[in-house]
């Protein structure tokens, strides 16, 4: 049964020019897993994804497609669902900004803050394309020249409407100090200070002239509203909010939890929260910024050639192993660097080697000492088994703490430290030697103890591993409707039998062979 406990995660949604490489799905995959935690907590979770699709880049893409923006960004919103639905990511809503309702509240919001003189009429001054009719700010030029076309760029200024952010510096930096958990990891919170709001922000451009493709403003309509006004107000416009229904806007609003990569840091963590003051709504409790997947010569590019996408690791290794990766792999300090040997290195070692192969021991033991049958735990314990119960206790409340502190990777590795103690437990009790000495008691003690240890797994890697959780489920004849509750009880194994071969869960890779095959894939 579902409590109604109030969770509500929401991620940045996507600004679609094209296939999405395996950076900019860990925004997904990460929230995806901690709603699955919370689902299996008994919790209400509500998960929000979707597309950003207004803006000059759009226009410029469809241009040359020869197509409408409309009909490309259609095309862009099918892209990321066949990818969500095959990554089977369970949100609960996708938006995209081109909906009608989301439109209209942004007409609504921008004639609200004219009105109440938080945006006004200035000009815009930038460094212009005119093929491209775009413009660049200094950092954004490729050897000075327009990094969309190579040719030059000139000074020019044009009218737009600003937000005047000064207005809420006082007010935004008051409630970092009274928030201690607003922002996570402590870090970027300490770059915002540095950067942005010490030296004084700058007021932010909200319109633009110089293309079309974007919402109106009503009162002056040759203005498209400026991307970020538009983007960031989904997370409140997919809930119902300035609508009629705002059901789900009342019930979730704020969100527990916002997830953003770093390069969006400035907008959700100043902008944002300006503009929920600016409307007098609260600001989600918590915003966590995580890191990038790099490649070893940096960002992940076509230019570079060095692009990796999800649906070529999926087919041929699996779902959960990509997420696996993923997870772990992102330092919550610095960059993650993804390298197809360190992709096989972790398959092999610690999917294969540890995990698969625990299973698959354990159930020929069980099969070989007990007929299949996982023996019941009659409170025999020695030493060892006491030592490696309270091992596992402790590896659960830290892998929770890693949780609670948004250090995800520590997480995932720590669930996997259950994994080589398991493994370390079986050397310790030789089950073999037991049941060469025929001491059956201390054999049975020891089953039961290492199909605990395995249910804990199943348990845990469930929010982001979950076929090869039901897959050991199934093998140990255990049912697959587990809950984090059912941690407590994870001893009681009454008249169950496990398969009669156990079945690898994951196959060894040839090194060599995979590496190149990876390298292949980059492209
Ligand atoms: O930023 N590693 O969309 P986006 C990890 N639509 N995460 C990465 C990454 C990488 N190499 N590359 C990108 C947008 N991301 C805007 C947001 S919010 C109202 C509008 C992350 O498709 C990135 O940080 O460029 C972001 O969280 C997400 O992927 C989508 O990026």
């Amino acid at each position: 049964m579902i409590n109604l406990n109030k969770f509500y995660i929401t991620t940045p949604i996507y600004y679609p020019s094209g296939k999405y490489h395996i950076g900019t799905t860990y925004t997904e995959v990460l929230v995806d897993s901690l709603k699955k935690y919370h689902k299996m907590l008994g919790e209400d979770s509500f998960m929000l994804t979707g597309a950003d699709e207004h803006g000059q880049k759009i226009e410029n893409i469809a241009k040359e497609k020869g197509i409408t923006p409309k009909e490309h960004v259609d095309e862009m919103a099918k892209i990321a669902k066949d990818l969500w639905a095959l990554m089977k990511i369970d949100y609960d809503k996708f938006i995209r900004t081109t909906d009608d309702y989301h439109e209209k509240v942004v007409q609504d919001i921008f004639e609200k803050f004219l009105a109440n003189g938080d945006i006004y009429l200035g000009e815009y001054e930038g460094l212009y394309c005119t093929p491209c009719e775009s413009f660049w700010t200094e950092s954004q030029l490729v050897d000075g020249k327009c990094p969309d076309c190579g040719r030059e760029v000139k000074p020019a200024k044009e009218e737009a409407y600003f937000f005047n952010m000064k207005k809420y510096q006082d007010r935004l930096l008051e409630y970092y100090e009274s928030h201690p958990d607003f922002i996570k990891p402590d870090y970027r919170k300490q770059e915002m200070l540095n950067n942005f709001i010490k030296p004084g922000l700058e007021d932010l451009c909200v319109s633009r002239t110089s293309f079309t493709w974007g919402i109106p403003v009503p009162s002056n309509p040759k203005h498209v509203v400026y991307v970020w006004l538009d983007a960031l107000t989904n997370y409140i416009t997919a809930l119902g909010y300035g609508q009629e229904n705002d059901n789900l806007f009342n019930k979730y609003w704020p969100c527990d939890m916002h997830v953003i990569g770093k390069d969006i840091a400035r907008f959700h963590l100043i902008y944002w929260p300006i503009f929920l003051m600016a409307l007098n709504l609260p600001l989600p409790k918590t915003i966590f910024v995580h890191n990038w997947i790099n490649m070893k010569d940096g960002k992940m590019s076509k230019s570079k050639g060095n692009v990796i996408y999800p649906e070529d690791l999926i087919s041929r290794y699996g779902l959960d192993a990509l997420k696996f990766y993923l997870l772990v792999s992102m330092p919550s300090s610095t960059d993650g660097i993804f390298t197809p040997e360190d992709f096989v290195e972790r398959y092999n070692s610690h999917l294969c080697n540890d995990l698969g192969n625990l299973v698959n021991r354990t159930i020929s033991m069980i099969n070989k000492y007990f007929e299949g049958n996982i023996p019941d735990y009659k409170g025999h314990i020695n030493e060892v088994d006491e030592t490696f119960e309270n091992n596992v206790n402790s590896y659960i409340k830290e892998a929770k703490r890693y949780l609670d502190n948004c250090e995800f990777s520590q997480c995932v590795s720590t669930i996997f430290s259950i994994v080589s103690r398991t493994n370390k437990y079986i050397d310790e009790t030789a089950p073999w030697a037991l049941y060469k000495e025929e001491k059956m008691e201390e054999l049975a003690s020891c089953m039961n103890h290492l199909a605990y240890g395995i249910k804990t797994i199943a348990i845990l890697i469930r929010p982001f591993m979950e076929e090869t959780s039901d897959n050991i489920l199934r093998q140990m004849g255990l049912d697959n409707n587990v809950t984090i509750e059912d941690l407590k009880n994870c001893k009681n194994f009454d008249g169950i039998k496990v398969i009669e071969k156990g079945e690898p869960i994951f196959v060894r890779l040839e090194d060599q062979v995979e590496v190149e095959y990876i390298k292949g894939l980059m492209s």
